[in-house]
């Protein structure tokens, strides 16, 4: 397997639905949402990408690190690098047929298994997708982590709590995604959650529990008043809300807020392993990767999924050699010029 096999299989598989462009930065997909797109001008999108690339690094090659550590522990699970996989439901339904829902989340969640690492799974008003993840989560003996959709909190309790009986070691709620139509639309409310509510969930589940979706110190420490175990810095890949700043610019000031309270973790426009240590250096414990797994996964299957991760895995080493970074779980802030 060849990353160019992977992206010319993923591109005719994906038939248009993405252009598999040079740079993923969301101004040839602006809009196409179904699709992989960021939402409305896709500015969204655009910021996170954006952003990482605004922030430099600096090369500093005079000392010892040769060997870097890029093993990390990441809600008492062991992870031979600091990636996990971002949950993308719907690519069965929505992108003109590039692979079966239980063909992908099958792939993500073996795929990252097979590196070291774990894979998150969607949720959508059709049930067939979280089903999927579900299902796929099963065949890894657990090892897989459910993000259900901000629905009614006593479904999001039973959801989680099926999470916890199949052995997941965590749980999570994307609640951004708080103003979904289609799942209103199909008799499946979603809505915004209080300190109260996701107090609730906390305390009537088993596992760890991670809310996706929080953009500001606010909301940051509103989670972790509620016993929120970890939260994903995210803005969905810009698929939330149109026009708000990138990930990486928001980072520094909640990982200030709650950072060695509860776990931190981000996502948006990473785009290689460079792009890690960046967040790494601005905040978060660890990272998600969405649409480069997906085209890992429509491209290459698990094998695929593998491939980018160690593809990653190898940018990130280099990159913490470079910047004189002996381990991924102290990456000071003075490697950012
Ligand atoms: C097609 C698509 C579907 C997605 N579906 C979900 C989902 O079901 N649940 C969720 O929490 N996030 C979902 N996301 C958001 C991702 O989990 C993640 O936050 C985002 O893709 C990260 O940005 P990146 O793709 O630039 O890495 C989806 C993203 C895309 C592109």
């Amino acid at each position: 397997m060849d990353f160019n096999t992977i992206k010319t299989t993923a591109k005719e598989k994906f038939s248009g639905a993405c252009r598999l462009c040079p740079v993923c930065n969301g101004v040839v997909c602006a809009g196409e949402v179904p699709g992989m797109g960021g939402l409305g001008t896709g500015a969204a999108f655009r910021h996170n990408v954006q952003a990482l690339a605004d922030c430099r690094l600096n090369l500093r090659t005079v000392h010892s690190v040769k060997n870097p550590d890029l093993s990390c522990r990441i809600l008492g699970m062991e992870l031979s690098l600091p990636i996990i996989a971002a949950a993308i439901g719907g690519i069965g339904l929505n992108m003109k047929g590039a692979m079966p829902e239980e063909e992908y989340t099958g792939a993500i969640v073996s795929g990252c298994r097979q590196a070291g690492t774990v894979g998150m799974t969607g949720d959508g008003p059709n049930r067939v997708v979280f089903d999927a993840g579900m299902d796929a989560i099963v065949k890894e003996q657990g090892r897989g982590i459910p993000i259900v959709k901000p629905r009614e909190t006593n479904k999001v309790i039973e959801l989680a709590r099926q999470a916890a009986d199949a052995g997941c070691p965590a749980f999570g709620m994307d609640i951004d995604a708080a103003a979904l139509v289609n799942m209103t639309n199909a008799g499946q409310p979603v809505g915004p959650k209080t300190i109260q509510e996701l107090e609730h969930i906390k305390n009537n589940t088993t596992i760890p529990f991670i809310v996706k979706g929080i953009m500001t110190p606010d909301d940051a420490e509103a989670c972790w008043q509620a016993g929120v175990d970890a939260i994903v810095i995210s803005n969905h890949g810009g698929r939330a809300l149109d026009h708000t700043p990138g990930t990486a610019e928001v980072l520094p000031y909640i990982a200030e807020a709650v950072k060695g309270k509860m776990t931190v973790l981000v996502d948006g426009g990473i785009r290689s392993g460079a792009d890690v240590l960046k967040m790494l250096a601005l905040g978060a414990d660890a990272v998600l990767l969405g649409r480069p797994l997906a085209i890992g996964a429509i491209g290459g299957g698990a094998a695929g999924v593998a491939f980018i991760l160690n593809k990653f895995k190898a940018e990130l080493s280099a990159a913490m050699t470079l910047t004189g970074t002996p381990q991924v779980s102290e990456v000071p802030v003075e490697i950012l010029w």
